[in-house]
């Protein structure tokens, strides 16, 4: 009556099985295709973000619950869970210092050429220190221009701040006007989750404010920016990006492989340990309560 589409912590399944429920973990490398996510849609479904979870998922069930292994909703089309009184939690909270972390790594990557020095000795080409080697941007007092000021957004301008950088913000809630931000930020760090309101809210044009010189760093949703747009604009006059989501994963912009400015992480953003530990931790509190018919503790629906 549980189905999991992908391998996840086995300690979390041992809580479900203990509890009594029957589950079926599905393990792949590769996320969970159509057919085999429509043949094993069950009474709880607990999905990932990269399986697509609409109403014809919900009726190969019937679903009654998604308990889905990640923060970000956009995957779930909420309008038709809503319609079938499916209940919807996710995992907030847990993963927040993990993506924080790993949005000041892409940060310190794609600024200081960190991809381009390891490249370098790995060839054979470090010749020794020279005072004009890859220079790049020293975050004390450069700004950053955070797009998105929730969780992992705060999380992220408490760190870049202890690295001496000026943080400015733009948000639903406030902070600057979003071209106001592109057009004086340094570092562009971009943390709002993906809805119709933000679907390409970097395309062409936003991304020709952008600064001359300035890095672009994406761990929200690729679909937020227009890649191919950002290929371009990357060949012109931005410094550098980098990026831990695309617009059509797991494929990326050809443009954007073939560019050595652009630091590409495989959607890393919860993978550590303790993250990916307590976010099936958080699945998993979900079902019990679900199935103990107690109040859910992170809902969505
Ligand atoms: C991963 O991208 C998540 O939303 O948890």
């Amino acid at each position: 009556m549980v189905f999991v589409t992908q391998s996840i912590d086995p300690s979390a399944l041992s809580r479900l099985r203990a509890a009594g429920l029957r589950v079926t973990v599905r393990h792949g490398e590769a996320p969970i295709g159509r057919g085999a996510l429509l043949r094993g849609a069950s009474r709880v479904l607990i999905p990932m973000p990269t399986d697509r979870i609409d109403g014809e998922v919900l009726d190969a069930g019937p679903v009654a619950l998604v308990a889905s292994h990640a923060v970000g909703t956009d995957h779930i089309d909420l309008d038709a869970c809503r319609a079938r009184g499916v209940a919807v939690t996710n995992t907030p909270g847990v993963l927040t210092d993990a993506t924080a972390d790993l949005a000041m790594a892409l940060l310190l990557a794609c600024t200081r050429g960190v991809l381009q020095g390891d490249a370098l000795v790995r060839a054979g080409r470090f010749r020794g220190w020279h005072p004009l080697m890859l220079r790049g941007l020293e975050l004390r007092g450069a700004r950053l221009g955070i797009v998105g000021l929730g969780r992992i957004g705060r999380a992220t301008a408490e760190r870049a701040r202890a690295f001496g950088m000026e943080v400015v913000h733009s948000s639903r809630s406030g902070g600057l006007p979003l071209d106001e931000l592109l057009a004086t930020s340094d570092v562009v760090s971009l943390h709002c989750p993906l809805t119709e309101a933000t679907h390409h809210l970097l395309d062409a044009p936003a991304l020709a404010t952008m600064k001359p010189g300035a890095w672009l760093v994406n761990t929200a949703r690729g679909p937020v920016v227009d890649e191919a747009a950002l290929a371009e604009a990357l060949q012109g006059h931005l410094a550098g990006a980098g990026l831990d989501v695309y617009e059509h994963e797991p494929r990326v912009h050809e443009g954007l492989v073939a560019l050595p400015n652009v630091v590409l992480l495989p959607h890393l953003g919860s993978a550590t340990h303790r993250a990916r530990r307590l976010m099936a931790a958080t699945v998993v509190d979900n079902v019990l309560a679900w199935h103990g018919g107690r109040p859910l503790p992170t809902p969505i629906l």
